[in-house]
């Protein structure tokens, strides 16, 4: 297959693309910086209007747009702003591209968020039944930035219009789980490392995560399920709650202890690493329906299994690291 990967340079793309190549497809890149050096073509585009980048979509199998300013900052203004604005505007031009082309892919497969999905505890979030987020009474403001940004960023895909030769899933999905350097994963690990892999706040909050493996494999089997549209949840089956996944990080590392860490402590952290606490307090609890009811199996389905391959791979990267 021909795969176009629009904001492929991230963590996701990354990984994305290096399977798909192993798989033996041809991988092409759009990027705001195409002189750096990638193991596949990396086509220029700026992420909002349309140019000679389009061409790439004609005749191809698959466009999957991760494009988007990383959420990982302050909410202050101006990156509220890039955050939502990167999103809704490359989603509506790669929209633009497909409905001008004149031969265009089979799929578009459009990053979407599991955090589309409210703040709950008493049960899980599905595709068909899952309550959206943004009306939850005493959520902070960022909370809601966040189902806004989500939602619009699926109306503009929506927006896009009939796309009769093109399928359309929007790709709801959670933390994605992998080892490498700077991954949340890496995060969560350094905090069990050091001895403060306790848990956040009363510990009660759902976290949904995927591993990067089912996630690649989720990813080809929504390429490869024609039935498939619409909403799509990237999430293992088993959310848990903080103070079960922190535990299940703390024995798959091999840490005796871990120091819990109230919320106001969480939020002083987090103003110094220029990030949002978010990601930590907020309840997910997303489960993917829809990928089981089509007949997907997850390899990880259960957090401590994942936990373990995870930490058995971030050694083993260290080890072969140079020193
Ligand atoms: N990682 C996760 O666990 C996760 C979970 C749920 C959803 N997602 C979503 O999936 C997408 C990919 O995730 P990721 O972790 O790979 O993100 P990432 O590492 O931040 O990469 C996103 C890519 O978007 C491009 N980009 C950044 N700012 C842009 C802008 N202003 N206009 C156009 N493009 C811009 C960048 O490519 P260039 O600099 O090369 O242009 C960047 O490499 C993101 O939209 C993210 O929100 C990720």
């Amino acid at each position: 297959m021909k795969i176009v990967i629009p904001g492929g340079s991230g963590q996701v793309g990354t990984l994305l693309g290096r399977a798909f190549r192993r798989d033996g497809h041809e991988v092409v890149e759009f990027s705001r910086n195409p002189s750096r050096s990638r193991p596949w073509r990396v086509v220029a585009w700026d992420g909002e209007s349309l140019g000679p980048w389009a061409a790439e979509l004609e005749g191809a199998d698959a466009v999957i747009n991760l494009a988007g300013r990383s959420v990982n900052c302050r909410y202050t203004p101006e990156n509220r702003c890039a955050i939502t604005q990167s999103r809704v505007a490359s989603t509506r031009v790669i929209g633009k591209a497909i409905a001008q082309a004149a031969r265009p892919p089979r799929v578009w497969l459009q990053a979407a968020t599991a955090t589309i999905y409210c703040h709950r505890f008493d049960a899980a979030n599905d595709e068909a039944r899952g309550i959206l987020g943004g009306s939850e009474p005493g959520v902070p403001d960022t909370w809601n930035f966040s189902v806004g940004v989500a939602t619009a960023w699926e109306r503009a895909a929506a927006e896009a219009g009939p796309l009769p030769s093109t399928r359309l899933v929007l790709m709801r999905t959670s933390i994605v789980m992998n080892p490498d350097p700077g991954s949340a994963f890496d995060v969560l690990l350094t905090l069990v490392r050091f001895g403060l892999g306790g848990r956040a706040s009363n510990g009660r909050q759902y976290v949904s995560w995927i591993h990067e493996i089912d996630f690649i494999r989720a990813v080809n089997w929504i390429l490869a399920h024609p039935d498939l549209s619409g909403p799509v949840n990237l999430a293992a089956p088993n959310p848990l709650p903080n103070a079960a996944f922190m535990q299940g990080l703390r024995r798959a590392w091999g840490a005796p202890l871990g120091l819990p860490a109230a919320a106001w402590m969480l939020e002083i952290g987090a103003f110094f690493l220029r990030t949002e606490t978010e990601l930590i307090l907020k309840s997910r609890r997303v489960i993917p329906t829809r990928l089981l009811e089509s007949g997907f199996h997850f390899t990880f389905p259960e957090w401590p299994a994942a936990a373990s391959e995870l930490c058995e791979r971030w050694r083993a990267g260290k080890e072969s690291a140079p020193r």
